[in-house]
């Protein structure tokens, strides 16, 4: 008998991860491509707020229990902020997410694998529908969850880096970002990742809105506005007639704004912050310009859209200013709320817990 058989304990039911919401510091957008998606070029970076997805062995009870889905999940719970509005089925992308960590793993071993029913929770506090890919980073954190369990109840190795980051990227544009955190640029669909340097800590003030809005809408809505007419000027809002096509992004473009994270300029950084988005968010929202101008006025030093709303995102000069805007901007405008993050974090994390 060895030592390694002595001291090895009985494997664990169950893993935990977090997985932080995103904030668009760039984001230019071209044209519709033929699949209907489009062409970015965006830098991303993550905030210190997370949401939380636990991958569990089923008991008994639930894995006889019906599934609406044909693999492992047998039940997916929400919990947290906004938690009513989470679908709680297999069009989740969490449950996705598990689901295609089992059939990778299935894969890697021809099939022969006995992987366990398993149940999902998920702690939300990153706003739902508000444009700082919350579903993204919960399937970003089930991916790492979904994976360290299968793997120690298999007795296998885990799935490697580059094949979570291929599964990533086939469940959504934003979900490879979330497994690797921190800054990136990010091109194609906003899936092809390099990782950008930063310094320094960014505050922010995040106002989220009671009502969400819908990615593809606002991506229709773009795709309407910009028809035929140049770069749209990011942030007026304005009814625009059709004239020329946008152009392709270009990565000259986000020179600056590297260079200004590059050397933890928070005042630069404010004053290149770009989202291509934000005029058609408004004309789906015209509401949320009140919600920008109560942000300026506030003491922000920028406000933009993030990434597709309705979340708005302000950027400050330090903690306490970006608390003075969330409390100020939640009290005069109903049906928002406040809060305040710090940028930039990691990517999916296991936790202990
Ligand atoms: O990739 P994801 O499923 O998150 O995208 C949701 C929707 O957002 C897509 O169906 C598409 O309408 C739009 N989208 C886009 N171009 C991108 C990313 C998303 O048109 N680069």
């Amino acid at each position: 008998m060895t030592d390694d058989y002595l001291f090895r304990s009985s494997p664990r039911s169950s893993y935990a991860a977090k997985a932080f919401a995103k904030v668009n510091l760039h984001l230019a957008v071209g044209p519709a491509r033929a699949d209907g998606f489009h062409d970015l070029v965006t830098i991303f970076q993550s905030l210190d707020l997370a949401d939380t997805v636990r991958v569990s062995l089923a008991n008994e009870q639930i894995e006889q229990a019906e599934s609406s889905g044909h693999g492992p999940v047998r039940a997916l719970t929400v919990t947290g902020q906004d938690s009513n509005s989470v679908p709680t089925d297999a069009t989740n992308l969490a449950w996705q997410a598990v689901d295609a960590v089992a059939v990778a793993l299935q894969a890697e071993h021809a099939g022969k694998l006995e992987l366990p029913p398993v149940t999902v929770l998920i702690e939300k506090n990153i706003p739902v529908a508000g444009g700082m890919a919350g579903g993204s980073a919960d399937a970003a954190a089930a991916l790492r969850a979904a994976n360290s369990l299968f793997a120690e109840q298999a007795n296998i190795e885990l799935l490697d880096e580059p094949v979570l980051h291929n599964i990533a990227a086939q469940l959504g544009s934003d979900v490879p970002f979330c497994l690797h955190g921190y800054t990136a640029l990010g091109q194609g669909r906003g899936e092809k990742l390099h990782a950008v340097p930063t310094t320094g800590t960014y505050h922010w003030a995040l106002v989220a809105n009671e009502q969400g809005l819908s990615t593809p809408q606002v991506f229709a809505e773009f795709d309407q506005l910009y028809q035929g007419s140049p770069q749209p000027d990011a942030g007026d809002g304005e009814k625009k007639g059709p004239s020329a096509v946008p152009h392709d992004p270009s990565l000259s473009e986000t020179t600056a704004l590297t260079a200004a994270t590059q050397s933890g300029d928070v005042q630069q950084l404010a004053g290149l912050l770009r989202n291509d988005l934000q005029a058609a968010a408004l004309r789906l929202r015209p509401d949320l310009s009140r919600i920008l101008d109560a942000g300026s006025h506030a003491g922000a030093l920028a406000g933009i859209v993030s990434g597709s709303g309705p979340t708005c995102a302000f950027l400050c000069a330090d903690e306490q200013t970006a608390h003075y805007v969330a409390t100020e901007v939640e009290k005069k405008i109903a049906g928002t709320r406040g809060i305040t993050a710090m940028s930039p974090a990691g990517g999916a994390e296991l936790i202990e817990c």
